[in-house]
C-alpha cells in the first residue's frame, strides 16, 4: 500500500532522484560534493597541490550527508527515533536501488526480522508496520483499528480483570481513558475526589483502577474524612465522642468496605459469661458503638 502511495507521489522525483545522483556521484569526483564546510576547506588545498581528482578516497556517506537530502527523515529520527537513533546505513544497506520497473521496493528495504530476531510480542504479531508505521519513529504508534482490536491480547491482565470485576469502567472502551498508547490518564479527569486535597495514589490504592469495585484499603493509613465524606452522620458522632473507640479508626474495625466487625475481635473476654449468656449482644448494654456511654458523662 505504502509503497504505491510513494511511487504514484515520488514516480516523478525517482527519475530526477536517479539523475540527480548520477550527477552527484559525477560531481564527487570532481571535487564539487556537498561536503560539511570544514572538510571543504581540506578538499580545497589538497587538490590545489596535487591536481589529482582520484586521489580522494570515497567515504561512506555520514547521517547529516543523508539528511541533506532527506531532511525529514533525519528530523524524525533526531526527535523521536528513540534507540533507532543510528546509521541509516545499519538498516539502508541497499541503497538508492529502487527500480519501478522491477518493482523491487520490498526486496530493497529493511526488514524488520535482520536485527529483531525473535518477533517480540510473539507469533501473533509478525506484521510490524502494521503498528510501528514509521521506522524512523518506533515508538510513535496510532491508535488505529488495528491496536485497538488487541489491546487485550499484549495486556491480557487489564483485559481479564474489567471482564471478571464487571464494573462502570468495564463499560468503557480501553481507548476512553487510554485515549493515546500509554498514556495514564488521571481519576481526576473525570472524577471529582470525596475530600478536598486527596491525593490521586490514594485513589489507586483503595480503587484498582480495572476492578474500581473491589475497594480495599489498608486500615492505618486510611483517613477517617475519606469515609466521612459519604458517612457523615457516624462520622460526626465518632468526631464527637468522648470514649476511646474515638481514638481507633474506622478503617481499623472496618477492616473491609461494608464488613461489620464482632466486638470479640478486640475485646476477648470483657463479662462474665453467664452475663453475656443472657444479654448477647453487647450493644443492648453499650448503646452506640461510634459513641459508647462513658462514666464522665
Ligand atoms: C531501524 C532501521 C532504519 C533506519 C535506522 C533508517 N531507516 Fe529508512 N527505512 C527503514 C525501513 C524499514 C523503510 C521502509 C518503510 C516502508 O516500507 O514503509 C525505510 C524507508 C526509508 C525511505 C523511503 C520511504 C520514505 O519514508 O521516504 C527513505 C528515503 C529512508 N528510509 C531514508 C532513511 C534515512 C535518510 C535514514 C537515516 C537518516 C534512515 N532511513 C534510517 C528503516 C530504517
Ligand atoms: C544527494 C541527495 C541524496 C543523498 C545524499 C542521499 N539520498 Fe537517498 N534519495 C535521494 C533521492 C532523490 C531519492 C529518490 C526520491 C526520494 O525518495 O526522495 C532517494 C531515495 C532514497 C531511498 C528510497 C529508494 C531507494 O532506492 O532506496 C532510501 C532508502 C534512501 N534514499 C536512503 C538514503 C540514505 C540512507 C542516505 C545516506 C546514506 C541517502 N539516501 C543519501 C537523494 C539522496
Ligand atoms: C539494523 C538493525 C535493526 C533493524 C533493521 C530494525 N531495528 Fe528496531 N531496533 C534495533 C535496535 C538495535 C534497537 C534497540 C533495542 C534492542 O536492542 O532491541 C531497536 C529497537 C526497536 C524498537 C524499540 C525502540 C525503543 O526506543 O525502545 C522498536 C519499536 C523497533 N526497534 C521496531 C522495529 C521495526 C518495526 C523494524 C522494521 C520496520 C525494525 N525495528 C528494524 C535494530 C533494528
Ligand atoms: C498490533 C500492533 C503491533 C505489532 C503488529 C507489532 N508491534 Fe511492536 N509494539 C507495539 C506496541 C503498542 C509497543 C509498545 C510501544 C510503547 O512502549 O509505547 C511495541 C513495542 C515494541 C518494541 C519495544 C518494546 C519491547 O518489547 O522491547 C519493539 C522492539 C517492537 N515493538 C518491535 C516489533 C517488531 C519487530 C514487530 C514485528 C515482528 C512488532 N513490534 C509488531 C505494537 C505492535
Ligand atoms: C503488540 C502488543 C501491544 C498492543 C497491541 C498494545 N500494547 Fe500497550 N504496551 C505494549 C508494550 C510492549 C508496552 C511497553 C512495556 C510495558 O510497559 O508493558 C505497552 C505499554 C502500555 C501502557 C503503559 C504501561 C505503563 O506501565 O506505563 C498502556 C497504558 C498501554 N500499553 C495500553 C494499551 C492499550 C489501551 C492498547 C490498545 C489500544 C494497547 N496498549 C495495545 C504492547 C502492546
Ligand atoms: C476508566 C479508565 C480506564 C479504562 C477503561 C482502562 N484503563 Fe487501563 N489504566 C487506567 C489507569 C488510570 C491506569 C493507571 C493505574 C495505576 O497507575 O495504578 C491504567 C493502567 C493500565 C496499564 C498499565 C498498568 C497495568 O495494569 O498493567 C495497562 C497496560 C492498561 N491500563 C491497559 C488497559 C487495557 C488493555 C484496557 C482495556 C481492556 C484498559 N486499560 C482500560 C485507566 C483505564
Ligand atoms: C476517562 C474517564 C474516566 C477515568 C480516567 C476514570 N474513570 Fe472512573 N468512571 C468513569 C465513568 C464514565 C464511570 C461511570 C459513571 C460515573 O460513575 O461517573 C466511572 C465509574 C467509576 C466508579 C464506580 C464504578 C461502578 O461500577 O459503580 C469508580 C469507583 C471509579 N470510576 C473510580 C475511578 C478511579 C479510582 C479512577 C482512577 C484510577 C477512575 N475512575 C478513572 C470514567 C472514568
Ligand atoms: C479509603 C478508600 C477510598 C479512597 C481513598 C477513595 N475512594 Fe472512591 N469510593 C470508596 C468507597 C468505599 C466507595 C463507595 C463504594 C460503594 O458505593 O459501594 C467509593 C466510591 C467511588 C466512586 C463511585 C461514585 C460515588 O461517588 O459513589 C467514584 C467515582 C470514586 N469512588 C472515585 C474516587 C476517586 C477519584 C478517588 C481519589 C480522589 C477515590 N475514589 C478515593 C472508597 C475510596
Ligand atoms: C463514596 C461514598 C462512600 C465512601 C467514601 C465510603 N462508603 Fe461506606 N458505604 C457507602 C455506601 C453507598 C454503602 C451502602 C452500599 C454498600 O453496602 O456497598 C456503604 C456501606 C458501608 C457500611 C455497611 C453499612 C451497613 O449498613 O451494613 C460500612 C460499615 C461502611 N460503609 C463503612 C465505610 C468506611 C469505614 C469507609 C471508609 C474506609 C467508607 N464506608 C467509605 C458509601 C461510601
Ligand atoms: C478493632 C478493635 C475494636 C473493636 C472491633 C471494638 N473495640 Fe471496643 N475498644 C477498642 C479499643 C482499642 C479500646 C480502647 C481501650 C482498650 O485498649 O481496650 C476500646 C474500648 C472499648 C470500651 C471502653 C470505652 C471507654 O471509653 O472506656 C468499650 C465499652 C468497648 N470498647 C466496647 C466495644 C463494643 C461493645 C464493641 C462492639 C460493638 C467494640 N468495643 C468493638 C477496640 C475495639
Ligand atoms: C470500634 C469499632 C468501630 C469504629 C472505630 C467505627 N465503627 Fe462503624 N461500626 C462498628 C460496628 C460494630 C457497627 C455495627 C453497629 C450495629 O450493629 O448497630 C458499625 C456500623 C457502622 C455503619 C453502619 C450503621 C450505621 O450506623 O450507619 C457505618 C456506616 C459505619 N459504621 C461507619 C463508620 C465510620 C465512617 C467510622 C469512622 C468515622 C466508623 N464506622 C468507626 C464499629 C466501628
Ligand atoms: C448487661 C450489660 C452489658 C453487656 C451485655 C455488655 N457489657 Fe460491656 N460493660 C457493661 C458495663 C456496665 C461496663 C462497665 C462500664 C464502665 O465501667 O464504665 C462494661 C464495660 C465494658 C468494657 C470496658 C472494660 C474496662 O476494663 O474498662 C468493655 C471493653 C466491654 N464492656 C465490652 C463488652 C463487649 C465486647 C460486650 C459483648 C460481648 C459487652 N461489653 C457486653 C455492660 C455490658
Amino acid at each position: 500500500m505504502k509503497r504505491d502511495k510513494w511511487m504514484k507521489s515520488s514516480g516523478c522525483a525517482m527519475a530526477v532522484g536517479v539523475l540527480l545522483l548520477i550527477s552527484v556521484c559525477g560531481a564527487q569526483a570532481t571535487g564539487t560534493t556537498p561536503v560539511v564546510p570544514e572538510q571543504q576547506e581540506k578538499v580545497k588545498t589538497e587538490t590545489q597541490q596535487v591536481q589529482d581528482p582520484y586521489q580522494d578516497e570515497i567515504k561512506p556517506l555520514t547521517v547529516a550527508q543523508c539528511g541533506q537530502c532527506h531532511p525529514g527523515i533525519f528530523q524524525k529520527i533526531k526527535e523521536k527515533g528513540k534507540r533507532h537513533r543510528f546509521q541509516c546505513q545499519k538498516c539502508h544497506q541497499q541503497l538508492h536501488s529502487f527500480n519501478p520497473l522491477k518493482q523491487n521496493w520490498a526486496e530493497i528495504m529493511p526488514q524488520c526480522g535482520n536485527c529483531h530476531k525473535e518477533p517480540p510480542h510473539g507469533k501473533a504479531f509478525t506484521a510490524c508496520l502494521d503498528c510501528h508505521k514509521d521506522p524512523h519513529m518506533p515508538l510513535t504508534i496510532a491508535l488505529d483499528k488495528n491496536l485497538v482490536a488487541s489491546c487485550g491480547n499484549c495486556h491480557t491482565s487489564p483485559q481479564a480483570q474489567l471482564t471478571q470485576f464487571p464494573s462502570a469502567h468495564s463499560k468503557q472502551g480501553c481507548t476512553a481513558c487510554h485515549s493515546s498508547h500509554g498514556l495514564i490518564p488521571s481519576c481526576m479527569d473525570c472524577h471529582k475526589p470525596h475530600i478536598v486535597d486527596q491525593p490521586l495514589a490514594a485513589c489507586k490504592s483503595c480503587h484498582p483502577v480495572h476492578k474500581p469495585k473491589e475497594i480495599a484499603y489498608n486500615s492505618t493509613e486510611t483517613s477517617n474524612a475519606t469515609c466521612g465524606s459519604c458517612h457523615g452522620s457516624v462520622f460526626k458522632e465518632w468526631s464527637g465522642t468522648t470514649s476511646l473507640h474515638g481514638k481507633v479508626n474506622c478503617a481499623q474495625c472496618h477492616d473491609k468496605h461494608g464488613k461489620v466487625p464482632d466486638c470479640r475481635q478486640c475485646h476477648k473476654a470483657p463479662h462474665d459469661a453467664k452475663i453475656l449468656q443472657k444479654f448477647p449482644k453487647c450493644l443492648d448494654c453499650h448503646i452506640n458503638v461510634h459513641n459508647l456511654p462513658t462514666k464522665k458523662k
